[in-house]
C-alpha cells in the first residue's frame, strides 16, 4: 500500500504531526543500515559518493597560499583545499601526476608551491604542474594535462563543500534545495574561533548521527547536565517545537526551560550564566552580541519564548546547531559499518575579560560532560546493533529528525543516480 493510499484508508491514525509533515509512516524503522556491509558499500558509492559534503570553514584558509588537507576516509579520498591568488579557494585530489604519491604530508600549511617530495614535482596552488626536475628525460610529457586532478568545490554561507563524482549530478545549490535560502544569511558570528573536538567512535556513523537529532534522550542520559534546562514540568519528555523538512535535509527546533534556575549548589554554573540574561542554556556569547542573528527567520523559527537551539542537518553528515550563544557544527564520518570519526566545532568570541573566559571554561567543561555522556552511549547502541537481537527500531514523533535520516539515507544508498534518488 502506498503513503497515499494508507492515508486514504487511516487518516485518523495519521492525523498531521511530525512524521507525516516529514511525507513518512510511523512504521518501524529497519537496523540493517546500520550494520551491513552491503549497505555500508551502498552508501559509500551512492550517497557520500554523490552528495556535496562539507570540508572546511572558508575562516580556516584566510589568506592565499593557504592549504588544508583533509581526509574522507570512506572514499579513500585525501582532499587539498588551497586558497590561490585570484582568491579562489580549490579542491584537489592529494596525489601527484607523476607516479601518485601524496603530495601533501601535513595537514595545514602556506605555501606558494606544493611540492611533491618524491622527485620533488612541484604545482601552483591553482592546481597547475610547475615544475619537473629533469624534464628532458620524459618523452612527450604534456606539463599542461597534469595538473592535481580537481575536485568540484564551491561556497556557501561561508562553509566549502565538495563533490567527489567526477561530474556532479547536482550544483550545490540544487542539491541544498529550499534550505540553501531558508539558512542563507545567518551571521556566524566567531567562525575564526573554533573549539575543535574529534575522536573515533565505535559505532556506525548514524548512530552517532541520531544521538545528536533528537530531545528526547535528554531528560535521560542527560539528567544531572542539561536534563533541566531542555524539559519542564510543563514539557516532560522535551518535545520538540516544530520541525521542517527540505528534501533530504532537515531542520528542528528544540524547546528551552525558560523557568530553569541553576540549583542553589550549582555555584560554578550560577556564577557563569549570570550575565546571559536567560540561564536556560550552555553558550558563550551573550544576547545583546546575538540581537541580529537571534532576528534571522530560520534561528528560532518559531520565535518561541522557550527555545533554546536548532538543529539543521545537511544532508547527509552535517550538522549546524545555532543557539542563543552562537552556533556550533558536528559531522560524522563513516570508517567501517561500525566505527566512525565526530568532529564538532564550536566557536566561542574570543575571551578579552576575565569574565568572559571563565564563562567560556564553564561552557566547555559542560559542553565535554554532555558529549561524553552521549559518546560513551553509542558504543552501548552499536553493540546491541550488532548482536541482531533485533531488526528493526521503533521511533516517536519527536524523534522524526533520525526517521527522515534513515528515509533518505537508504533512498540515495539504493538509487542507481541521484536524480532517482530526488525525484
Ligand atoms: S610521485 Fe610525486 S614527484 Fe614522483
Ligand atoms: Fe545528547
Amino acid at each position: 500500500m502506498t503513503y497515499d493510499e494508507k492515508i486514504e484508508a487511516e487518516p485518523a491514525k495519521l492525523a498531521l504531526n511530525y512524521t507525516r509533515e516529514a511525507g513518512l509512516l510511523p512504521e518501524p524503522v529497519p537496523l540493517d543500515p546500520y550494520r551491513t556491509k552491503d549497505f555500508f558499500e551502498a552508501e559509500r558509492d551512492n550517497v557520500f559518493g554523490r552528495s556535496w559534503l562539507v570540508l572546511a570553514r572558508i575562516e580556516e584558509l584566510p589568506n592565499i597560499g593557504d592549504y588544508l588537507v583533509r581526509e574522507i576516509e570512506v572514499l579513500g579520498a585525501s582532499v587539498i583545499l588551497t586558497h590561490a591568488r585570484d582568491g579562489q579557494i580549490r579542491a584537489f585530489h592529494n596525489v601527484c601526476s607523476h607516479r601518485a604519491n601524496q603530495v601533501v604530508w601535513d595537514k595545514k600549511g602556506n605555501a606558494s608551491r606544493l611540492l611533491c617530495r618524491y622527485h620533488n614535482w612541484t604545482y601552483g596552488n591553482d592546481g597547475r604542474l610547475i615544475g619537473v626536475p629533469d624534464e628532458g628525460s620524459f618523452e612527450n610529457l604534456d606539463k599542461a594535462k597534469c595538473g592535481l586532478s580537481k575536485i568540484t568545490c564551491e561556497v556557501w554561507e561561508g562553509f566549502v563543500f565538495v563533490n567527489l563524482e567526477r561530474q556532479p549530478s547536482t550544483t550545490l545549490k540544487e542539491f541544498l534545495g529550499d534550505l540553501g535560502p531558508y539558512l542563507e544569511g545567518i551571521e556566524y558570528k566567531y567562525a575564526d574561533n573554533p573549539i575543535v573536538i574529534e575522536a573515533e567512535l565505535e559505532c556506525n556513523w548514524k548512530v552517532a548521527l541520531d544521538a545528536f537529532m533528537e530531545a528526547y534522550h535528554i531528560p535521560a542520559i542527560h539528567a544531572n547536565t542539561i536534563g533541566k534546562t531542555f524539559s519542564s514540568q510543563d514539557n516532560k519528555f522535551a518535545h520538540i517545537l516544530g520541525a521542517r523538512f527540505f528534501g533530504p535535509h532537515r531542520s528542528a527546533a528544540l524547546y528551552g526551560n525558560p523557568d530553569y534556575v541553576p540549583s542553589g549548589e550549582a555555584y560554578v554554573e550560577r556564577l557563569a550564566y549570570e550575565a546571559m540574561g536567560t540561564a536556560n542554556v550552555v553558550a558563550a556569547g551573550s544576547k545583546d552580541d546575538m540581537a541580529s542573528y537571534l532576528a534571522h527567520p530560520a534561528v528560532n523559527f518559531p520565535k518561541a519564548k522557550e527555545w533554546v537551539h536548532d538543529v539543521h542537518v545537511i544532508f547527509p553528515n552535517f550538522h549546524i546547531d545555532t543557539g542563543q550563544g552562537g552556533f556550533l557544527t558536528h559531522q560524522f564520518w563513516p570508517l567501517t559499518p561500525n566505527t566512525c570519526r565526530y568532529e564538532a566545532r564550536f566557536y566561542i568570541a574570543e575571551a578579552d575579560n576575565a569574565r568572559l573566559r571563565f564563562m567560556q571554561e564553564a561552557y566547555i567543561c559542560r559542553v565535554l560532560e554532555v558529549l561524553l555522556e552521549d559518546l560513551s552511549n553509542v558504543k552501548r547502541t552499536q553493540r546491541g546493533i550488532d548482536s541482531g537481537g533485533k531488526d528493526f527500531m521503533v521511533l516517536q514523533q519527536n524523534e522524526v529528525m533520525i526517521r527522515h535520516s534513515v528515509h533518505h539515507v537508504e533512498r540515495w544508498a539504493r538509487a542507481h543516480s541521484v536524480a532517482e534518488a530526488t525525484a
